[in-house]
C-alpha cells in the first residue's frame, strides 16, 4: 500500500457532472474505497451536502475515515455492504439519497496487498474476499470443485474461451497455495498477447467468492429505492458482465411494459421507474488512460429515478 494516493478515481468529473452534485445535496456512495469519489462529491456538495460511504472491507473504511476526517459530520462511514443502503438511511435518519454512486472493481489498495490475493503478479494466499469476514475464500473453489463445475465458473464468470483446459491443469495440480502458483498454472496451458494469461481466471474466481453479479443486481434495485424522484444512480463497471447486468436493468427499469413482444395487451403492469441519462456509457478519455491505466475497461452508465405516481 506504499504510494501517498491509494487509489486514484476513475472518471471522477464525469461522475460529478453525472450526478449534479450540488451544496445540500445527500449522496450515497456505496463503494467508497480509499474515498477518492467521496473527497469529489463532498467537494462539489460544499459547504453542506452530505455523503453516506459504505463498504464492505473495514480496510477501506479505515483509509476512507482518515481521508474524509477533515469533512466532519458531512460524512458518516458504515462497514456495510451497499445492498443495504436503504436500511443504513432509514436506521441513520438520512432519508432519501439525491445521487448514488456503485464504482465496481476492486480498489488499488486490495490489488496490491499481496496477502489480499487479488494479484496474479505477486505470491500471496488465494483469498480474494472483499469483506474478510465472509467464509468462502477462492482456495476452496479451485481445490475442492469438480473440474467440470471449475470450468463452468470461470467460463461463466470469467468469459474465458479455454475453460475446460484450464480446470483440468488446476485439478491435476492440486493443491494450489498461492496466487502465482495458480497462474503459472493457467499460463502453462493458456497462450494472450494483450492480457495476462491467468486475468479471466482470476476475474472468474473473484465474482464467484464475493457474488458479485447477485449483490449488484441487488444493490441496483437498492439504489433506486433509496433515491429521491429526480436522484441519479452512476454505475461504473470494470468488465462485460457488470455492464451488461446495468445496461439490461437501466433498460427494464425505463420501460412501462416489459410484457414478451407477442403479447397483445399488457399484463405485467411494470411501470417505468427510471430514465436513462447515459444511452451509451461513458468512457474515460485517453488521456485518463495514460494517466492511470486501471481506468482502461471502465464504463460509466447514470439513470435518473422517475416520479413513479407523484401525479396522483
Ligand atoms: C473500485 S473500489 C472503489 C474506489 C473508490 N471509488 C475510490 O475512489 O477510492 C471498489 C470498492 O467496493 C468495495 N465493495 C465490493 N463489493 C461491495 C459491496 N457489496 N458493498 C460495499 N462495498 C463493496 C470493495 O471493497 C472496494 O473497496
Amino acid at each position: 500500500m506504499g504510494s501517498n494516493v491509494p487509489h486514484i478515481p476513475v472518471l471522477l468529473a464525469e461522475v460529478i457532472t453525472g450526478l449534479q452534485v450540488r451544496p445540500g445535496g445527500l449522496y450515497v456512495d456505496g463503494t467508497v474505497g480509499a474515498g477518492g469519489h467521496a473527497i469529489g462529491i463532498l467537494e462539489a456538495s460544499a459547504p453542506d451536502g452530505r455523503l453516506l460511504g459504505l463498504d464492505v472491507d473495514p480496510q477501506a473504511i479505515q483509509i476512507s475515515r482518515r481521508r474524509l476526517d477533515h469533512f466532519g459530520e458531512r460524512v458518516i462511514l458504515v462497514r456495510a455492504s451497499y445492498v443495504s443502503m436503504e436500511t443504513q438511511l432509514d436506521v441513520l435518519g438520512l432519508g432519501h439519497a439525491d445521487g448514488v454512486l456503485l464504482d465496481l472493481g476492486l480498489s488499488s489498495m486490495q490489488l496490491e496487498t499481496p496477502e489480499r490475493g487479488f494479484s496474479f503478479q505477486e505470491t500471496g494466499p488465494l483469498d480474494m474476499r472483499f469483506d474478510p469476514d465472509a467464509t468462502r475464500k477462492a482456495a476452496e473453489l479451485v481445490n475442492t470443485l469438480p473440474e467440470d463445475e471449475l470450468a463452468d465458473l470461470i467460463y461463466q464468470y470469467g468469459e474465458e474461451p479455454r475453460s475446460r483446459r484450464i480446470a483440468r491443469a488446476i485439478v491435476a495440480a492440486r493443491p494450489i497455495r498461492t496466487t502465482t502458483e495458480l497462474a503459472e498454472i493457467v499460463s502453462q496451458v493458456v497462450r494472450r498477447h494483450k492480457i495476462h494469461p491467468a486475468t479471466q481466471t482470476f476475474q472468474a474466481l473473484r465474482v464467484t467468492v464475493n457474488e458479485e453479479l447477485k449483490r449488484l443486481r441487488e444493490g441496483l434495485s437498492a439504489a433506486i429505492e433509496a433515491l429521491e424522484p429526480g436522484g441519479r444512480l452512476a454505475v461504473i463497471s470494470y468488465h462485460s458482465l457488470e455492464d451488461r447486468i446495468v445496461k439490461r436493468f437501466f433498460a427494464r427499469e425505463s420501460q412501462d411494459c416489459i410484457c414478451p413482444p407477442e403479447a397483445l395487451i399488457c399484463e405485467c403492469g411494470h411501470q417505468a421507474t427510471v430514465e436513462i441519462v447515459t444511452r451509451k456509457p461513458v468512457r474515460p478519455s485517453s488521456r485518463e488512460v495514460t494517466r492511470n491505466p486501471r481506468s482502461r475497461s471502465a464504463r460509466l452508465r447514470i439513470a435518473a429515478k422517475l416520479d413513479v405516481g407523484g401525479e396522483d
